[in-house]
This record gives structure tokens, sequence and C-alpha cells, in this order.
């Protein structure tokens, strides 16, 4: 049986635990992007980006050999200044926005309730990492 001090150092480490949870996010696992982006993102990279790449290049092991550990920052500069190819600087903010969405929800991050607004400072804090396998 546990001891009532045992319990309550049981319950101060669920307490922490919870307000864990309620942190601001810190890595792309934490609900950084909404379905509805991912959706619309899906479809722009059917008409912009399809055409040279396939999404699987962007998810999986390929996804982590590039991206995991870094910050979001910087998966967002690599789409926004360098692609499409041919056409670089031809994307619009919610457009980087929702591409990066559809490459999150491929690689089974979880969707949440907050857009992904393309808020640089708020970028540079969140670290790429998809679900450990
Ligand atoms: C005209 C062909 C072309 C189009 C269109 C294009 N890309 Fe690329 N992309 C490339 C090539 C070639 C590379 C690798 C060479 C390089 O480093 O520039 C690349 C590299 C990348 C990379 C970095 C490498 C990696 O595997 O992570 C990302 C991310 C990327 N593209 C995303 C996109 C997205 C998103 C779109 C649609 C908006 C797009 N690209 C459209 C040709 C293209």
């Amino acid at each position: 049986m546990p001891s009532g001090m045992t319990r309550a150092v049981v319950a101060f480490i669920l307490m922490l635990l919870a307000s864990c949870t309620e942190q601001a996010p810190e890595t792309s696992m934490d609900g950084i992007y909404t379905a509805q982006q991912a959706q619309r993102g899906a479809a722009l990279f059917e008409t912009l980006c399809q055409r040279c790449h396939s999404v699987q290049e962007f998810t999986g092991r390929s996804f982590d050999a590039i991206w995991a550990g870094v910050p979001a920052a910087a998966l967002y500069a690599r789409i926004a200044n360098t692609m499409p190819l041919d056409q670089p600087g031809s994307l619009s903010l919610p457009q980087v926005n929702t591409l990066m969405a559809h490459i999150f929800d491929e690689n089974e991050m979880p969707a949440g309730d907050t857009i992904l607004d393309g808020d640089m400072d708020f970028m540079m804090s969140i670290t790429l990492a998809r679900p450990s396998q």
C-alpha cells in the first residue's frame, strides 16, 4: 500500500504532468496547424509542387534526414525562398503555411486548433519532429 507521503508525491507529479500538457507548443507534434490548412495544402501541393516532387520526399526517413531536429522556420524559409524552383519567392505566406501543414499531416504530426500563421518567432521556437516508430 502506498503511504500517504507517496500518494502526495504521486499527486504532485500528476499535477506537474497535467500542467506540462498546457504549455506552449514546442515541436511539430504539438498540434501547430489545423486539419483544414492541411487539406488546402494538399490541393496546392498538387498544383504547384507535384510536377517536380512527390510528397513522400518530405515524409518519413527522408523528412528525418533533412528536417528532424531543426526549427520549423528553416523548412518555412526553404519553401518560401527557393520553391517552386523555377519561380522562387512567388508563394504567399498563407500558401507556405498550408504547404507546411500538408507536409506535417503526411508525417502524421497531429493537427490541432491553432492555425499555423507563419509567425517567425513562433516557428523559430518549434522543433521539427515526427512520431517515433
Ligand atoms: C521545377 C521543379 C520544382 C518545383 C515546381 C518545386 N520544387 Fe522543390 N525542389 C526542386 C529541386 C530540384 C530540389 C532540390 C534541389 C535544390 O536544392 O534546389 C527541391 C528541393 C525542395 C526542398 C528541400 C529538399 C527536401 O527534400 O526537403 C523542399 C522542402 C521543396 N523542394 C519543397 C517544394 C514545394 C513545397 C514545392 C511547391 C510549392 C516545390 N518544392 C516545387 C524542384 C522543384
